[in-house]
């Protein structure tokens, strides 16, 4: 079993029955759905509904027969979700988004009770944009005018493509800028970045994920453990 594996089917002891439950994107979100589909057909999770952050994760969700309230339905009040990162540093904020659907992934966030963070031990970074590049939402309308403005941040956008070379579309038809920190050893403010980068007309939102993990499950190749604060 996968690192990835052993914290998605170990966040999935964490699911309650009777509740509304948040799917992340990704491929550790995936293997959580996996994870839910064959408890839910062994009756070890009953009467769950979910909330899918991405297209990509609803088509899955739907192929195993994990019910899903309806397109562009979010309750106000999320039990619990499950969803990977890309970086967890030592405070449990965030970066989110390599699979793109950070702008989802936060509104469903924002709405949830708990968020329960799954990744393999390779995510854990001593501080965010460390290890991989802070993705951004931005409208197509415009999204040239955004590079002074980072470039004055001090980072080169670049803006994100299909393996094909097509320009990469969100589930909302945005485009989305990585911005890589790394070779500056990471984001010193992280929070300060945000709102600076909000502040700007045309960046919908960013990759941060700033104190909203409540939970975080490691996958290592010897097992996966919850960790603790
Ligand atoms: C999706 O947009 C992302 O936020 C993912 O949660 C993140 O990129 C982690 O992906 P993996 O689980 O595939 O590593």
């Amino acid at each position: 079993m996968s690192p990835k594996e052993a914290a998605a089917i170990a966040a999935a002891d964490l699911v309650p029955s009777d509740a509304v439950i948040g799917l992340g994107t990704g491929s550790t979100a995936e293997l959580f759905v996996r994870e839910l589909g064959r408890r839910l057909e062994d009756g070890r999770v009953r009467k769950i509904v979910g909330v899918s952050t991405s297209v990509r994760t609803a088509t899955l969700a739907r192929e195993l027969g994990v019910p899903l309230l309806p397109k562009h339905d979010v309750p106000e009040e999320i039990a619990i979700t499950f969803d990977g990162a890309d970086e967890v540093d030592p405070a449990w904020n965030l970066t989110k988004g390599g699979g793109g659907s950070l702008l989802r992934e936060k509104i469903v966030a924002q709405a949830s009770r708990r968020l329960v963070i799954m990744v393999d031990d390779s995510k854990l970074a001593p501080r965010l944009g460390a290890t991989f590049p802070l993705p951004i939402d931005v409208v197509p309308f415009g999204w040239t005018t955004h590079i002074p403005f980072l470039e004055r941040l001090g980072v080169q956008p670049q803006l994100r493509r299909l393996f094909d070379g097509e320009v990469f579309q969100t589930d909302e038809g945005n485009y989305v800028l990585d911005l890589d920190f790394r070779s500056r050893g990471g984001i010193e403010d992280p929070k300060a970045l945000h709102e600076q980068l909000l502040s700007r007309v045309g960046i919908v939102e960013t990759g941060l994920f700033l104190g909203m993990a409540t939970a975080v499950v490691v996958g290592r190749p010897s097992g996966a453990e919850q960790l603790t604060r």
